[in-house]
C-alpha cells in the first residue's frame, strides 16, 4: 500500500485534524489533492468534486444509496474515507454516459421503469454495473444477491431487476448500430 504525504495539521473544533495529499483517478481523471483524515469518499467525490450523482441516503452504510466502484468493486463511499483511497481507481455514476448517451444499463433503467424518485438510482445501477462486468448473463437470482444491499422505497424493485434484465439482454432494434455501453 503507498504512503500517503503528510501536507498539513489544522484545528477542527479544538482537535488536531491532519490533511494529506491523496492521489487517485476519478472517473478516469488523475486527481491529486489534499483531503482530511476523517474526510469520507462520499463528501469529497459531492462536494469536492461537485460529483452528486453519488447519493447520501442513510449515511451509515445500510441503504446503498452512495455506491460506487473502488478498482471495480462496489463500495460505499459514506464509511469509506477518501484517504484510504491512495491510488484507487474510483467511478461513480457520472461516469458511465458517453458522449451524453446513457449507457445500455441507465438506458435500461429508463426504459423499463426501473427508477421513480431516483433517489437510489445511481447506487442501483453502479452495483449492477460491477456485476455485469464480472457476469454477462446473471440469473435473476444473482441480480437479487448483487443487488441485495441496496434499498428502495419507490419501486417494490422488480422494475429493478427487470432492468438489470433488459441490459443483459441484446439491443432489440434490429437495425441499431450498437456499441451501446452496458
Ligand atoms: S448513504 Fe451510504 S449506505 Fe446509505
Ligand atoms: S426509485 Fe425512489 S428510492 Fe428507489
Amino acid at each position: 500500500m503507498r504512503t500517503c504525504r503528510y501536507a498539513a495539521r489544522a484545528r477542527n473544533d479544538g482537535e488536531h485534524v491532519t490533511k494529506r495529499i491523496v492521489s487517485l483517478i476519478v472517473n478516469g481523471r488523475h486527481r491529486e489533492e489534499a483531503v482530511a483524515d476523517n474526510t469520507l469518499l462520499l463528501d469529497y467525490l459531492r462536494e469536492t468534486l461537485a460529483l452528486t450523482g453519488t447519493k447520501r441516503g442513510c449515511d451509515g452504510g445500510e441503504c446503498g444509496a452512495c455506491t460506487v466502484l473502488v478498482d471495480g468493486e462496489p463500495r460505499l463511499a459514506c464509511i469509506t474515507l477518501a484517504a484510504r483511497c491512495e491510488g484507487r481507481r474510483i467511478e461513480t455514476i457520472e461516469a458511465l454516459a458517453t458522449d451524453g448517451r446513457m449507457s445500455r444499463l441507465q438506458a435500461a433503467f429508463h426504459e423499463k421503469l426501473g427508477t421513480q424518485c431516483g433517489f437510489c438510482t445511481p447506487g442501483m445501477i453502479m452495483a449492477a454495473e460491477a456485476l455485469l462486468r464480472k457476469n454477462a448473463a446473471p440469473g435473476e437470482a444473482e441480480i437479487r444477491d448483487a443487488l441485495s444491499g441496496n434499498l428502495c422505497r419507490c419501486t417494490g424493485y422488480v422494475k429493478i431487476i427487470e432492468s438489470v434484465q433488459a441490459a443483459v439482454a441484446p439491443p432489440a432494434t434490429a437495425g441499431s448500430t450498437g456499441g451501446a455501453q452496458r
